[in-house]
């Protein structure tokens, strides 16, 4: 993790928040690189969610929600974790992720000093609205996406006339106050989600259920990331949420071990029951191609952390190689004098890539960067393109692999003669000369046939 750590940081993908003044704990910032890996993830999340799916529709709901929706979606009562303290070494842990011995020697684990009894946390920000801070005005900043989904959820079946079985996608930040936040952005207190709740008719639950632990698998794959990595984790009684009838995690196996990516939950008619119930509102479906069968939905929820997510697929990415001799057949002299060095290279999907084509002139003169400039201006209106003029070529394709971009496209004496450019892969680092009128029309075509080999 600490190669990850600090390759974020050194190349703008992560900074840790205001550090200029020692670093706020549980917050992050996304720099250059990050905001555009960032975006990619939510919109490759968003197209598999709603422009591939007919019936899923999209939403963007309020962060600052009506404090009674955290009543009935069971938050203030349940949102809680086990926190005990050291009175000697003042080390706050979560009772339920040190050894059970130490609890109940009310022993540290790391002083040995005494331990507090333990007592439940809730993780709910809470803050005031308007001017007076007392109990009427108190609002909370949303713990998770979801329930900004349900509230609206009749106002979608209205506007957009879905009918059940039908989702709803929604992308936005989320707060929680964690105890523990460590392992870089793995757990935050400030985080995104990408959550999407899909609506059906009880007695159907466990088959749509199968069908989305089935989906969400095949979009890992899709995405390129290893499924040697990946796993199912079912919960146990103990580990189910409030809400959950049956729930499932994919873990990702970090540098730090298996952990949670993406939760897959039977939510159950849970949620639209007790808004029902909190709300006084009628939370039914009216079935009307059923003779108006009226029914409440149950749900079944894909919930994956965005934030998360950018932290498994630079886990993913991240690969160390040295480079051979000859490993290349084109006119660049790459291999010839970097052979045996080391390479750090980030291996992203050309869709997700923050940087998807660098364009790089062998020299500044004899009209090389001139050319260069032309092909840059061309390519970018379908191309997030990088322009690099400065070292020599193999310097520059090294920090492109550290970018994780996957094609370079150099302009060399030749390229002057017959128009021609040299393409280099990031993953084989194999290079193909190719017409420049035909570029663009080839970079579509190895986005689209792209499969992660390595
Ligand atoms: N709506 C259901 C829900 O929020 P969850 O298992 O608590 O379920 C879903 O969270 C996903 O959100 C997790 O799998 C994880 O990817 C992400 N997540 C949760 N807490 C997080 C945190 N503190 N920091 C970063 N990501 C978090």
């Amino acid at each position: 993790m600490d190669k990850i750590t600090s390759l974020a940081k050194r190349r703008g993908f992560v900074f840790q928040s205001s550090e200029i003044y020692g670093g706020q704990n549980g917050a992050w910032d996304y720099g250059p690189l990050g905001v555009e890996l960032k975006n990619r993830i939510a919109a490759a999340w968003w197209k598999e969610m709603t422009q591939l799916n007919d019936d899923i529709a999209g939403l963007d709901a309020a962060i600052l929600m009506h404090p009674r929706t955290w009543e009935a979606s069971g938050h203030v009562e349940n949102f809680t974790d086990p926190l005990v303290d050291c009175k000697k070494c003042k080390s706050r842990f979560r009772a339920d992720q040190i050894p059970q011995e130490n609890i109940k020697e009310k022993k540290c684990p790391e002083c040995s000093g005494e331990l507090t009894d333990t007592r439940k946390f809730n993780l709910m920000f809470k803050t005031n609205i308007g001017p007076a801070e007392d109990s009427a005005s108190i609002i909370y900043l949303r713990p998770e996406t979801a329930q900004g989904i349900y509230v609206n959820y009749k106002n979608i079946i209205q506007s957009n006339r879905m009918k059940i079985p039908f989702g709803i996608a929604q992308i936005g930040k989320a707060f929680r106050n964690e105890i523990v936040t460590k392992n870089f952005i793995f757990r935050t207190c400030e985080f995104e989600q990408m959550e999407m709740q899909f609506f059906v008719k009880p007695g159907t639950d466990e088959q749509w259920f199968d069908e989305w632990r089935r989906r969400r698998w095949a979009y890992y794959e899709k995405m390129g990331v290893k499924t040697d990595n990946l796993r199912w984790h079912r919960h146990g009684p103990d580990e189910l949420a409030h809400y959950a009838k049956d729930a499932y995690d994919i873990e990702y196996l970090f540098p730090m071990g298996w952990r949670e990516l993406e939760g897959v939950h039977n939510r159950s008619d849970y949620d639209l029951g007790r808004h029902a119930q909190y709300s006084g509102k009628d939370m039914q479906y009216i079935d009307q191609d059923n003779n108006n069968d009226r029914y409440t939905p149950f749900i079944i929820e894909t919930s994956a952390g965005l934030t998360r997510t950018l932290l498994m697929i630079l886990c993913d990415a991240y690969d160390e190689e040295t480079v051979a001799s000859g490993a290349n057949s084109g006119s660049s002299s790459e291999t010839q004098s970097e052979a045996g060095e080391l390479r750090t290279v980030l291996r992203f999907h050309p869709r997700l890539a923050p940087i998807t084509v660098a364009v790089l002139p062998l020299m500044k003169k004899d009209g090389l960067a001139e050319m260069a400039q032309d092909i840059r201006r061309e390519l970018k209106e379908d191309f997030a393109v990088d322009f690099d003029q400065a070292g020599a070529i193999g310097r520059r394709y090294r920090r492109q692999d550290e970018a994780g971009t996957p094609f370079c496209v150099t302009i060399d004496y030749q390229s002057k003669e017959d128009k021609t450019v040299t393409l280099r892969f990031r993953d084989s680092m194999e290079q193909e000369r190719v017409p420049i009128a035909k570029l663009a029309t080839k970079l579509q075509q190895e986005i689209k046939a792209y499969r992660r080999k390595l």
